[in-house]
């Protein structure tokens, strides 16, 4: 089943500030918020899709992409049935992944990331649903 745009997760020193320049310029609404893996994180709502601002606050992954290419998006990803079979078929394909199996990622969901050397130089995840 072909996969669908899930979110875009964007790196930010001050997710809450983003938030609310988001909200008054473009009407998004958070959706959920929570403090995930040392980094907080506040999904907006956008069309049956997100964006998830991602402030590190103890998490040296988000905090190291700030310090290269500062602020901006740091990955894109594609809500899957099976995040598994998922993983499976990038592999398939020789696509490198970062994680060897599902995890669990922000806002409960079963997550896998690929490499992204592989796919074009954009960091992608899989969001199980
Ligand atoms: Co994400």
């Amino acid at each position: 089943m072909e996969p669908t745009f899930h979110h875009a997760g964007i790196a930010t020193e001050d997710a809450d500030a983003l938030a609310a320049l988001y909200r008054d310029t473009f009407g998004l609404t958070v959706a959920h918020t929570e403090t995930f893996d040392g980094i907080y994180i506040v999904f907006l709502a956008c069309g049956g899709s997100y964006f998830e601002l991602l402030e590190p606050v103890d998490n040296d992954t988000v905090a190291g992409f700030l310090e290269r290419q500062g602020r901006g998006v740091h990955h894109l990803a594609l809500a899957v049935e099976d995040v598994e079979s998922a993983l499976y078929q990038a592999r398939e394909n020789g696509v490198e992944a970062i994680d060897d199996s599902p995890r669990e990622g922000a806002w409960g969901h079963e997550v896998a990331f690929l490499h992204p050397r592989d796919t074009g130089g954009v960091l992608v995840e899989f969001v199980g649903h």
